[in-house]
């Protein structure tokens, strides 16, 4: 199987109520590794760069004042099918729909406070992690 890298986000729902360790927990158990971390608050240009591909969706502005309203912690995660296993422990990006023992499932608020993302496919993956990391802040 293929070791890969996935970008992750603790989103601010998560980071203001002190999950941070309690999710990166969850992370680690699934045999995910974290290969960068930083704590971060995103400005509103760097949300809307983000997320740009959301631009015409009714939720976009909610989700842009979510993401920049208080700090977050960006990752990079390394393993085995790294992309699908991370979204596999987050669950359903709706917490009604995510199943048990899930990240989503055990602390997400709603659809939009969901604790946290993670990236599609290996070339958005790419993307995400070229946004918010230089190599040498990369160490596997
Ligand atoms: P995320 O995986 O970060 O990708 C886009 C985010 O938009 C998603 O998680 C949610 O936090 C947020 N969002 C808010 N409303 C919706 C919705 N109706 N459908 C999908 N995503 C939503």
């Amino acid at each position: 199987m293929a070791i890969e890298r996935t970008f992750s986000i603790l989103k601010p729902d998560a980071t203001r109520r002190n999950l941070t360790g309690a999710i990166n927990a969850k992370i680690e158990e699934a045999g995910l590794r974290i290969i960068a971390q930083k704590r971060v608050h995103m400005t509103l240009a760097q949300a809307q760069t983000f997320y740009g591909v959301h631009k015409d969706r009714s939720f976009f502005g909610e989700l842009v004042e979510q993401m920049t309203a208080a700090p977050l912690v960006v990752q990079v995660l390394e393993g085995e099918n790294a992309i699908k296993r991370y979204r596999d422990v987050m669950g359903a990006t709706n917490p009604a729909n995510a199943d048990a023992g899930t990240i989503r499932k055990t602390f997400a608020l709603s659809i939009g406070e969901n604790s946290v993302h993670g990236s599609d496919a290996p070339e958005t993956a790419a993307v995400e992690i070229a946004q918010w990391f230089s190599g040498n802040e990369i160490v596997g």
